[in-house]
């Protein structure tokens, strides 16, 4: 089978580097490279991050960073609550020996596109700024690309950074409504299946297990995400939001979809809100999904003998 070729796009961040250390370890995708962007952390610690994270799993790709700041607006504070102020909670973010792609993120996803038509994915797991710019610089990008899978906003669910926004749209509100009314097959990962999908401790223990250095490190960083959860959600474990919206693309089976147009709010009390209806064009909005079955591929995945 031809495998999934994907780039994403990230602010990691520890569900990020759960995501990217899935997307390396599953046969079933060839990972074209990482975007960078704020949002858990700044621009420059997200990609500090993501080169270290090619490194760690012996998985060189390249990494592109991204925006600085949102489209239009000034930047929110980054959850260092949530994420830790390096970006894997405890854990140190050592100083890669890879430099990023002089391209930077915005060319890095178009000329990339441009050079494989119809065969890349994009996973944006983070703020949707550098899929906004693409999308000006190069606007062919929306006919070019396979489709968009983006983890974000909260159809049927409350927000998680206010009671109608979730984090990804929040950061930059105009970026997301730039993003959802292009014409490109997108299917949206929101809140109202990744907060269904929850690791535990046994989870990442078992990953760390089979594989010691890449999985150690996760189980070290996915501690402060833990405490994080505990505290806010009273939750034993963890929302695992970025690496559902990869499964999303490898087992969509697992998802219930509904097609709909969604509308970003960019302004007023609910701003960064994502409404269901409108008149832009159609997505694949996933509103159900089969949590134990995506948490069994996770573990599976990352324990497959793939990652150091
Ligand atoms: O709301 C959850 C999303 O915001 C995830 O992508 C998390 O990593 C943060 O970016
Ligand atoms: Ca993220």
């Amino acid at each position: 089978m031809t495998p999934h070729r994907i780039i994403i796009d990230t602010d990691p961040g520890i569900d990020d580097a759960m995501a990217i250390l899935l997307a390396m370890a599953d046969p079933r995708i060839e990972l074209m490279g990482l975007t960078t962007i704020f949002g858990n952390v700044s621009t420059a610690r997200a990609t500090r991050n993501a080169l270290w994270l090619t490194e760690l799993a012996h998985h060189p790709c390249p990494v592109a960073a991204g925006a600085r700041h949102p489209l239009m607006r000034p930047p929110q504070p980054h959850p260092d609550f949530v994420h830790g102020v390096e970006g894997f909670g405890a854990e140190p973010a050592p100083a890669p020996a890879a430099a990023p792609d002089p391209r930077g993120a915005a060319r890095f996803l178009c000329e990339t596109v441009a050079a494989h038509p119809g065969e890349i994915t994009i996973i944006a797991v983070g703020p949707l700024t550098n899929l906004a710019e693409a999308l000006a610089l190069d606007p062919a990008i929306a006919r070019g690309v396979k489709g968009v899978i983006v983890m974000g906003g909260a159809l049927r669910v409350p927000g998680n950074v206010t009671p109608h926004a979730e984090a990804n749209i929040w950061h930059d509100p105009e970026a997301a409504a730039a993003v959802f009314s292009a014409t490109w097959p997108m299917t949206l990962v929101g809140l109202d299946v990744t907060e269904a999908v929850t690791g535990t401790a046994a989870d990442f223990a078992a990953i760390a297990r089979a594989a010691p250095r890449a999985g150690g490190f996760l189980d070290r960083a996915v501690q402060f995400y833990f405490a994080f959860h505990q505290q806010a959600h009273d939750l034993e474990g963890c929302h695992m939001h970025d690496p559902t919206a990869v499964i999303a693309l490898t087992d969509p089976a697992l998802f219930r979809m509904h097609e709909t147009a969604v509308e970003v709010r960019t302004e007023g009390a609910e701003i960064g809100r994502t409404v269901e209806g409108g008149r832009g064009p159609r997505l694949r909005a996933c509103i159900g999904v089969d949590s134990d079955a995506v948490m069994q591929v996770y573990v599976a995945t990352l324990s497959n003998g793939r990652l150091p």
